[in-house]
């Protein structure tokens, strides 16, 4: 099948991003060492982990360590999470986010911890909340995206007059996951949802959910007419994807991406801190994998980083 994507950079803002592939913001993953290995296979807009906005406001260490950014990181966003206008417009406005023009709002996450605080998806059942948080964000001058879902349940759809009201609140791109709070990361797309707010806003529109091939990003854009693309579990198990679908050539394989994602983080972490934290990483890389089955036994067994690369040189 032939690959018909139309690549294309967006403007978000005073912003135009290298190409309409984005990376989505995954908590636990979209690190900046993972970030940049995306950017190098030709991601052309990345989010960072979601961090809390009142975390920032109380100077938490490890907040703050989900800031770290890069020279090669021109487009990218921080994502913020929170209910309060206050803190949400305080954490644009702190010098801790120096680094990033760009700050998305969660209004997505279903997870249940966040929503029963009334963060994430709740929001898009309080829609004057969620815009006014939006217009006090606009004023500290950050260029502010929103993320969110196609609604609550797949009953009642929501995003259609959401999108209306982010737009109207100064938002300067939406990102629409196509699932309901109810669909998790499983449940059905609803790309047409996606396809009338698209066709009704003026701000780019961006289509996220289950794109894990050339194939996927296809149809994503076909059905939905959406201005490009957020990949986010397909890059975990082949951040090739972004070399695939921006076109960008790359002599990378498999196993060089997950070495970069070591030597990246060797250069400011622990060795055995890496170490540990890569073993989510592998898990998603060694899917599919002859002989991955073994490898991630031993991994899960690994104190160092060589003893990982011993591992994987043997599979991959
Ligand atoms: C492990 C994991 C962590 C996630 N963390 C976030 C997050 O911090 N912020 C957010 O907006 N979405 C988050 N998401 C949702 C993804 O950005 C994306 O919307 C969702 O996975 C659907 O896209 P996909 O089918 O391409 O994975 C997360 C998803 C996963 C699987």
């Amino acid at each position: 099948m032939k690959y018909t994507m139309k690549l294309k950079s967006l403007d978000i803002g005073r912003l135009t991003t290298t190409n309409n592939i984005f990376l989505a913001p995954m908590a636990g993953y979209t690190d900046y060492a993972f970030r940049s290995l995306c950017i190098k296979l030709g991601a052309g807009f990345t989010v960072t982990e979601m961090v809390s906005a009142k975390g920032l406001a109380y100077n938490n260490e490890n907040t703050k360590e989900l800031l770290r950014t890069g020279e090669e990181e021109k487009c990218v966003a921080v994502q913020l999470f929170g209910r309060e206008p206050y803190y949400l417009r305080k954490a644009c406005e702190s010098e801790d986010l120096k680094n990033f023009d760009v700050v998305d709002i969660n209004m997505g996450c279903p997870v249940a911890k966040i929503y029963n605080n009334g963060e994430g998806s709740r929001l898009m059942q309080e829609p004057e909340l969620a815009g006014k948080i939006v217009e006090e964000c606009v004023k500290s001058g950050k260029i502010i995206t929103v993320k969110f879902r196609a609604g609550i349940t797949d009953e009642n759809l929501l995003a259609y007059d959401f999108a209306q009201r982010m737009e109207q609140s100064g938002a300067s791109l939406v990102t629409i996951h196509g699932r309901t709070r109810e669909g998790m990361y499983s449940g059905k797309v609803f790309y047409n949802e996606i396809a009338k707010i698209k066709s009704s806003l003026s701000i780019p529109v961006i289509a996220n959910g289950g794109i894990f091939s050339v194939e996927d990003a296809d149809y994503m854009m076909q059905e939905t007419g959406a201005d490009g693309v957020a990949i986010g579990r397909g890059a975990l198990s082949d951040p090739l994807l972004f070399s695939k679908l921006s076109q960008k050539q790359t002599d990378m394989s498999l196993k060089d991406s997950i070495f970069y994602l070591i030597d990246k983080r060797l250069a400011y972490e622990k060795d055995q801190t890496v170490a540990h934290d890569l073993r989510k990483f592998a898990v998603q890389i060694l899917k599919g994998v002859r002989g991955g089955k073994e490898a991630k036994l031993k991994i899960f067994q690994a104190e160092s980083t060589n003893e990982i690369k011993d591992i994987l040189n043997g599979v991959l």
